[in-house]
């Protein structure tokens, strides 16, 4: 084997011949390492290749039963209506977020129809993985099949003898291929490792899960490599303080990816949450001001935060404008048009502005949610309880166009929300949406938005 050295990009995978500080592919500072370039022997190449000859597309078969459900409501959904045979899901999300306890429960309800499953555990021992499964109060695991290993070789000799149906790699991260030269965790390693474990998911039919976690910049570590290879990615995300998790997707070959399920931990697993508003519902006050809720978008995800706005009078003669998790400079700006365009009374305020939760809103879409939350503080006035406020504020006041206005308007009536006051300038999203069962509301001014207090 020829091996010669390269720099890889640890986030998105971009090669190059010597060291750079800033990624050309991504343009994230520092992730550039050392790699050996690498290429298979080829009777390993030779082993995964399809031997099917060409068929006539008519001719194609599809089984009844493609897709297993794996009666979890929630996972099922959004899978898009079950697991797919030959697909592969990668499941991400922060360590510590239930991603081996979610695969744990897809594995034992596949197994108590009698499917075989493979549980390739890397990271925890199977005694540990048998004390979580005990948690889980579910029984007949009689065709379960559990493994500690790392070596991806091994592995697909297991996966020889026992022919599973579903096979979860748990994770990709710690898996290595004995003839890359490269470390487990390194691009190399984890893209060739996911390349293999698809090829024969695919040719042997198996439905298979492979687990990755994710950096602090929210990507896979290493696997925006992994994104194309796979069919389907779901993450598994949530508060670290709060029992509530977000399972979404961002691809799926086989449904929309507009789908979310919402779970909660408890002391016998992931529990579905079905009604997931009552989340919102529960934690945000119901007849307290300042309190209003946006879809911001985080990438290609629709998020929603509630922001929280205070007005109090100053006390030094001294106005203070605070900001936790939004621009201040913005909230200042925003604060001036308020007082000059609407004739707010704010000149001697302090102002004090709260994303709940410690997320960073950086979306311009958030301005109207801002504006209406200081505007409902300062005149005490509540903010319908069930609406949602997406629009950029321009010096004159004016509301402008958002982007991915969609999607945004798609997760508020996911979570319950009945009112969605946009920019006048999207409302041609109408047409897109005439089975919604959310009113859309088009709004030209900030003044036309603070009618609906
Ligand atoms: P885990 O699935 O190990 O996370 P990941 O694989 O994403 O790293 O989940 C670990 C957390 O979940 C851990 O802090 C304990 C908690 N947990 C429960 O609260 N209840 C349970 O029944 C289980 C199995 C885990
Ligand atoms: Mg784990």
């Amino acid at each position: 084997m020829k091996t010669k050295t390269l720099f890889v990009c640890q986030v998105c995978g971009t090669q190059s011949p010597k060291w750079l500080g800033k990624c050309p592919g991504c343009n994230n500072w520092n992730t550039l390492v050392e790699e050996q370039e690498y290429s298979l022997p080829p009777e390993i190449k030779r082993n995964l290749v399809f031997h099917d000859e060409p068929v006539l597309l008519t001719d194609v078969l599809i089984e009844k039963e493609e897709r297993l459900t794996t009666r979890i409501t929630e996972v099922d959904r959004v899978l898009g209506g079950g697991l797919m045979r030959g697909s592969v899901t990668l499941v991400g999300g922060d360590p510590g977020i239930g991603k081996s306890t979610l695969c744990l429960q897809v594995g034992c309800q596949l197994s108590q129809k009698g499917y075989k499953v493979l549980y390739v555990s890397g990271e925890e021992s199977v005694k540990q993985t048998k004390m979580r499964a005990d948690r889980l109060l579910t029984d007949n695991q009689n065709s379960f099949y559990i493994v500690n290993q790392v070596d991806l070789n091994v592995i697909l000799d297991y996966i020889d003898k026992i022919k599973p149906t579903l096979v979860i790699v748990d994770s990709i991260q710690v898996m290595y291929h004995p003839e890359l030269n490269s470390s487990p965790g390194s691009v190399s390693q984890v893209r060739e490792c996911a390349a293999i474990l698809t090829q024969i998911a695919k040719a042997k039919g198996i439905a298979l899960f492979i687990i990755g976690h994710m950096t602090k910049e929210g990507m896979i570590a290493g696997p925006m490599v992994l994104e194309h290879i796979v069919d389907t990615v779901l993450y598994f995300e949530g508060e670290r303080y709060s029992s509530y998790r977000i399972l979404r997707t961002t691809k799926n070959r086989f449904g929309s990816t507009n789908e979310i399920g919402v779970f909660e931990m408890t002391a016998n697993g992931l529990k579905e949450v079905l009604n997931p508003s009552q989340i919102f519902l529960s934690e945000r006050p119901k007849d307290s001001s300042g309190s209003v809720v946006v879809p911001i978008m985080e990438g290609t995800r629709p998020f929603l935060v509630e922001i929280q706005g205070l007005v109090s009078r100053a006390s030094f003669g001294v106005v203070r404008h605070k900001s936790q998790g939004f621009d201040v400079n913005r909230l200042s700006l925003l604060v001036a048009v308020l007082e000059k365009r609407l004739g707010l009374n704010l000149q001697d305020k302090d102002i004090f502005l709260n994303v709940v939760g410690g997320v960073k809103v950086m979306d311009p879409a958030a301005d109207l949610a801002v504006v209406m939350a200081i505007a409902s503080s300062l005149l005490e006035r509540i903010v319908s309880y069930d609406a949602v406020f997406l629009g950029e504020v321009g010096l004159s006041a004016e509301i402008r166009s958002v982007s991915q206005i969609l999607p945004r308007i798609n997760e508020a009536e996911k979570l319950g929300f009945r009112k969605c006051i946009i920019p006048t300038n999207n409302q041609s999203i109408h047409q897109q949406l005439k089975n919604a069962k959310i009113e859309i509301i088009g709004v030209k001014t900030v003044k036309e938005a603070l009618e609906n207090l």
